[in-house]
């Protein structure tokens, strides 16, 4: 299931290339030693979790235990090299679609679109989400073999990541309405919430959200992140806007193209291959495939943590906060997003 593209063949009958394992990382709570990670969780202030039981505040964002984990890995073993390019986004502002236009922009040399990988393994399976897949097989993952340039996603913030992949690497950030994204965080987190806890209400979720508390929040906070290092570093950090890629995705595909150093050639232009890959990585393609429908593609982020590919498709629409805030409660948001973004240059949703 979590598996990913290798992509030398031509065909869906690719091989892919395990990554994971259901090792884990817990050799020492065998011996009920505390863990270095044990020992850091029970230092952070908490609060209560969207999926799990408790998220911890570390240097200022809300994560998951499991997360935490991931980030002392990354820093601890990960290696960057130069050609890497990295998806970051908060939660659900796209990185399903801008994972699978990421990878077939990448690969639209080794692959026809009509018998694409894309179409039998779903966008979650074309590269590794880093901040958990770090330690799927023990003690860590190898990402060596994974085809030049390396891609990767993740959830953390600018500020968390180690200087040395912030340096090395490129970073696309795709970002979205914090009103959109906070109705499809909720649906999400409220499918894979524990079943041993009571749900999670929507007004409950509203104020945490809207406090900063969600896993990677505060949601602002890592706009801003990605949104100042962009200014600085417009070669290394690309930032998107959900809504810009739905009204004009051509355009914003091109931009994605030439940032990660393979823009589209005016053969391929004319040829139509932007438009292909648009439409191979529309929502209504992806979220219409078998494989996308609960035909047994999926993403394991743990051991026990399996996302079923349906599961990252909804709406795929701008706006469907209509249907679920009140005037006063979208004021809120607007407020909250106007005053945490002023002067910084960046507007999200209608708020300047
Ligand atoms: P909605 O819940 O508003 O429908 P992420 O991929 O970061 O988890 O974000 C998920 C959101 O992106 C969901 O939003 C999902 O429906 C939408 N989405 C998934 N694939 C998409 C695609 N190919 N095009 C546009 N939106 C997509």
């Amino acid at each position: 299931m979590s598996t990913y593209v290798v992509p030398d063949q031509n065909t869906c009958n690719y091989h892919p290339t395990s990554i994971n394992g259901d090792n884990q990382t817990h050799q020492t709570d065998q011996h009920h030693q505390p863990s270095l990670h044990e020992t850091l969780l029970a230092t952070l202030p908490k609060n209560k979790g969207w999926r799990s039981e408790n998220v911890f505040l570390y240097k200022g964002f809300w994560l998951s235990s499991e997360v935490i984990k991931g980030l002392m890995l990354i820093h601890n073993h990960f290696k960057p090299q130069p050609t890497d390019i990295f998806l970051a986004a908060f939660m659900k502002c796209g990185t399903t679609w801008l994972k699978a236009l990421m990878f077939a922009t990448a690969n639209r040399h080794r692959y026809k679109f009509s018998d694409h990988p894309l179409l039998c393994t779903g966008p979650q399976s074309a590269f590794p989400f880093i901040d958990t897949h770090i330690f799927l097989d023990y003690p860590v993952t190898n990402f060596d073999h994974l085809p030049v340039p390396r891609l990767f996603a993740t959830h953390f913030a600018h500020g968390l990541l180690p200087t040395s992949m912030l340096s090395t690497c490129k970073f696309v950030y795709v970002c979205r309405d914090p009103k959109d994204a906070f109705v499809s965080k909720w649906h999400f987190m409220s499918k894979l919430r524990s079943k041993e806890l009571t749900p999670l209400e929507f007004s409950e979720a509203y104020e945490l959200f809207c406090n900063g508390v969600s896993e990677y929040g505060p949601f602002w906070d890592h706009a801003l992140g990605y949104w100042k290092a962009s200014q600085e570093s417009p070669d290394k950090i690309l930032f998107l806007k959900y809504e810009d890629m739905k009204r004009s995705p051509e355009v914003e595909l091109k931009k994605l193209a030439a940032f990660m150093g393979m823009a589209f050639t005016a053969e391929e232009e004319d040829e139509g291959v932007v438009e292909e890959i648009v439409k191979l990585c529309s929502f209504e393609n992806l979220s219409g495939l078998t494989v996308n429908q609960g035909g047994g593609g999926g993403q394991k982020f743990t051991a026990k943590v399996v996302v079923e590919n349906k599961d990252f498709f909804r709406k795929g629409e701008v706006g469907d906060w209509k249907n679920y805030l009140t005037e006063e409660m979208k004021h809120r948001i607007d407020m909250i997003t106007r005053d945490k973004l002023k002067d910084s240059g960046l507007t999200l949703g209608l708020i300047k």
